[in-house]
């Protein structure tokens, strides 16, 4: 309890149960931050909020299309208003367009990189900006893949997406570092979420031989990529910069 203590997060695409960024804002809020929670899917968010709140944490949810740059400005204007600062930024929102490159069309690949590329420019630029103005550093986490640093078959727009979060993440930790603003990314395996179910159902075949490349044999558990932000975000991780964390089973390490 209290390693968030007192801080003001901000985590995207926190409607989805089960999902990384509800997860990660119930452990944010069990933790003493002030969790935002928001989502495109507005009563999602709520929901998580309300959950939060029931629970004895503090939550606000937020409409939140990531891919609007009009919604950033809303959301991080409402979180100055009502705490004159930002903590943590947690870009977790995400999509998974998984084709085979014959399969792709230039419309799958745009938005592709919107959503889960471009959204992370988006955000991070933001909050660079709100942790410089309290001068006290802060903790930007970036949700890749393990597509993001292996080659998986029928990924490619996913793998770049994810990719370029790594790579962008890295020049913008060494950018901001004298200033105490941490960025890095987070690197889930195969973790049981909706998007994994969709996953399954849209290429069954590529599925199974993934789960066969998981030495530990099964799925990870949306907590085990919470933890991983939790420990990200609080202080404890505050030598921490430019650094990239596998959440896989193994994996990667093969
Ligand atoms: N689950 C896994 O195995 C896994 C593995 C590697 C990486 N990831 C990444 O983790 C993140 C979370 O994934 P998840 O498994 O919880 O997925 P999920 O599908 O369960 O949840 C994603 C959430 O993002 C929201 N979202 C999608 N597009 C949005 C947009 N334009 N604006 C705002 N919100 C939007 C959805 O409404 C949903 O609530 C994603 O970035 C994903 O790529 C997941």
């Amino acid at each position: 309890m209290g390693r968030l203590k007192g801080k003001i997060a901000l985590i995207t695409g926190g409607a989805s149960v089960p999902g990384l960024g509800s997860a990660t804002a119930h452990r944010f809020a069990q933790e003493g931050a002030f969790v935002h929670v928001s989502d495109r899917d507005a009563a999602g968010a709520e929901a998580i909020a309300a959950a939060i709140r029931e629970a004895g944490g503090q939550a606000e949810a937020h409409g939140h299309d990531v891919t609007s740059e009009a919604d950033w400005d809303r959301v991080m204007a409402a979180i100055d208003g009502r705490h004159g600062r930002l903590d943590i930024l947690v870009n977790n929102a995400g999509i998974a367009v998984l084709r085979p490159i014959a399969d792709l069309t230039t419309e799958d690949w745009k938005l592709q990189n919107d959503v889960n590329l471009n959204s992370v420019y988006y955000g991070t630029r933001r909050a660079v900006a709100a942790m410089r103005k309290t001068g006290k550093g802060g903790s930007i986490i970036n949700i890749s893949s393990v597509a993001g640093l292996l080659g998986v078959p029928a990924c490619g727009a996913y793998a770049a997406s994810k990719g370029g979060v790594r790579i962008f993440s890295k020049a913008v930790a060494v950018e901001t570092a004298r200033e105490l603003i941490r960025v890095n990314t987070v690197h889930p395996g195969m973790i049981l979420t909706n998007m994994q179910g969709v996953a399954q159902e849209d290429n069954a075949a590529n599925y199974d031989s993934t789960v066969a490349l998981v030495p530990m044999g099964f799925l990870g558990e949306p907590d085990d990529v919470a933890n991983m932000n939790l420990f990200l975000a609080s202080d404890e991780a505050k030598y921490i910069t430019g650094g990239e964390f596998v959440v896989d089973g193994g994996m990667t390490a093969q």
